[in-house]
């Protein structure tokens, strides 16, 4: 049955770098959905543990985790974790050397995938991250796998923190991702991999608003059908 485009459930996932948190916010835009990003609770909870000291305590971080509070604003541009604002906090290189290891842990995905089933209950939503097509949103409308070559990916992420003055190097970045690519793919539970039904997308070589408008034309084709 067609529905209002208002309330359709858009998944996505795919590698670090292959562009989904960008298309997800103004495909989000444009559609005028909720925009969730997965990867920011992850995030999030992995500042929990710098935070408390509780990087490697496995159980105290989970009991943490039960009774944390991640909220976003701004349409998910924005996440507060217990009231205060750690949106610049997630995304620092300590973050990212460290959130795979604790994404992987099965409690912590358990009570983040709960939230995030929360978030979606209503629809109109497009969310993105690793396990959305396949564990969180195995359910729904339109389901999308997007990648790219490394390469690009890391030339991508490269200049996105060259903007931000971060210091670093194209080979650093690489590294980074391909060490999280590894774990993320390689993990027992809920390991990144394009649902059976996701439509793929490369994006090597291609601009964020070709990618855009490719979502959009594949939502809006089937919705009018
Ligand atoms: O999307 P982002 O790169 O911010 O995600 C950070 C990390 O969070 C990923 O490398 C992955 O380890 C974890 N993650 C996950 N499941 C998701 C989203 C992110 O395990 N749905």
């Amino acid at each position: 049955m067609k529905k209002n485009v208002n309330h359709i459930k858009i998944a996505m996932d795919g590698p670090a770098g292959s562009g989904k948190s960008t298309v997800a916010q103004k495909v989000a835009e444009k559609l005028d959905l909720l925009y969730l990003d997965s990867g920011a609770m992850y995030r999030a909870v992995t500042v929990l543990a710098i935070e408390n000291g509780v990087e490697t305590a496995i159980p105290e971080l989970i009991k943490l985790v039960k009774n944390c509070h991640i909220q976003f604003s701004e349409n998910g541009k924005l996440i507060f974790l217990d009231s205060k604002d750690i949106s610049t906090q997630i995304r620092t290189p300590e973050v990212n050397t460290l959130v795979a290891d604790i994404a992987k842990v099965p409690q912590i995905r358990t009570e983040i995938v709960r939230h995030q089933r929360r978030i979606g209950t209503q629809g109109g939503i497009i969310a993105e991250g690793r396990d959305l097509t396949t564990i969180v949103f195995p359910d729904a409308d339109y389901k999308f796998y997007l990648d790219a070559s490394v390469t690009e990916r890391a030339k991508r992420r490269y200049a996105e923190l060259l903007s931000q003055n971060v210091d670093t190097t194209l080979e650093t970045v690489e590294e980074e991702i391909r060490t999280r690519d590894e774990k993320d793919i390689t993990r027992e539970h809920s390991p990144l991999k394009a649902a059976k039904d996701a439509i793929c997308v490369d994006t090597t070589g291609k601009t964020i608003d070709e990618v855009v408008e490719y979502i959009i034309s594949m939502v809006s084709s089937q919705n009018n059908n």
